[in-house]
């Protein structure tokens, strides 16, 4: 297949362009600066310089590739695009990325109908924001939680945009867990070195993960079926806070993490954070194991942080 790769120098998009030229697929991936095209080119896509905000500039390269598929990988979360992760302030943090999501997803999906692209796929998310009542795992049958009056809720808003309108162009939505693997833990792994990552209260609160080249390979399934709908591409073992952070610091040889409680959290780390680990819901990965044929090369953060981060 001609398959086109928007954001494919992020880390996911390192990882998934090897995967889809090794199927024997012709690929052709994006970036927004000129001195990234080398690299495209040396994982095996042809590299195109493309403004996910610019609606001209992505109707000219989806016309140029007459791609098979789109698969939309654009986020603006790395420091080169956002500056430092900062989960007090996520709206400001997340800002071009969640115009990535909604004007970036809107862009993509007119140049798909003016070139006449069949079908479509897109990165959703769905690491611990499941709808806060009832179990601590959910499926995409339930609802995503839309945080609501915190710095999160323009998020959310811009992951369910994702979700909507790319579900109703007859396309698929990959709701991924929290992303390790080459590259995706760095920032994570940082503070926790630094002991400034705390548990939160009780550590409660469930969170799902995914390693890249398990979320890549679900990618090239969706791809290849042509699949419709929404699913999480999330490992086998969603987990409390209060057990993942501690080995996640074990396995990048750091001290064991702090502990603090809520009402100290909340002025230090905002309400996201506090949400996240004490009320977080973590998710199922049952129907893409079942519809998509879906086998995990890391079934568990356990192993993976092992491998990963040691
Ligand atoms: N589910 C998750 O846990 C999840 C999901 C996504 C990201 N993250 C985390 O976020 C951090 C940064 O991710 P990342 O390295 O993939 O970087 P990123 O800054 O989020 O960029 C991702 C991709 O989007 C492209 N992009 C950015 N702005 C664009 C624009 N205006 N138009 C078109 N394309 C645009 C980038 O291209 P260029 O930079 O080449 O221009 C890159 O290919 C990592 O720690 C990662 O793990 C986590």
């Amino acid at each position: 297949m001609r398959v086109f790769v928007a954001g494919g120098t992020g880390v996911l998009g390192r990882r998934l362009v090897p995967q889809l030229v090794a199927r024997g697929h012709q690929v052709t991936a994006t970036t927004t600066s000129a001195a990234k095209l080398d690299s495209l080119e040396q994982l095996g896509a042809e590299g195109v310089v493309m403004d996910g905000l610019d609606a001209v500039s992505v109707g000219e390269a989806v016309a140029k590739a007459r791609p098979d598929v789109i698969v939309h990988q654009m986020t603006a979360i790395s420091v080169a695009h956002a500056g430092k992760p900062d989960m007090k302030h996520m709206d400001q943090w997340f800002a071009g990325t969640n115009r990535l999501r909604t004007e970036g997803t809107d862009h993509l999906l007119a140049a798909a109908e003016a070139t006449g692209v069949p079908h479509f796929v897109a990165q959703g998310y769905a690491a611990w924001n499941g709808i806060r009542e009832g179990g601590w795992v959910k499926t995409e049958q339930d609802p995503l939680d839309p945080m609501t009056g915190t710095p999160a809720e323009p998020g959310m808003t811009a992951i369910d945009h994702v979700d909507d309108v790319v579900v109703k162009a007859g396309g698929a939505v990959l709701r991924y867990g929290w992303f390790y693997g080459p590259g995706a833990t760095d920032d994570l792994v940082e503070p926790v070195r630094k002991r400034q990552f705390p548990v939160i209260g009780g550590g409660a609160g469930y969170c799902s993960w995914v390693h890249l080249d398990d979320a890549a390979s679900a990618t090239v399934l969706a791809l290849e079926q042509k699949a419709r709908g929404v699913f999480n591409i999330v490992d086998d073992e969603p987990a409390p806070a209060s057990e993942w952070l501690p080995y996640l610091a074990a396995c990048a040889g750091a001290k064991r993490p702090m502990r603090v409680p809520k009402w100290l959290a909340r002025p230090l780390a905002g309400d996201v954070a506090v949400v996240m680990m004490t009320e977080g819901r973590g998710f199922s990965n049952a129907k893409a194991k079942r519809e998509l044929g879906w086998q995990l090369r890391y079934p568990s953060w356990r192993q993976g942080f092992q491998e990963e981060l040691a």
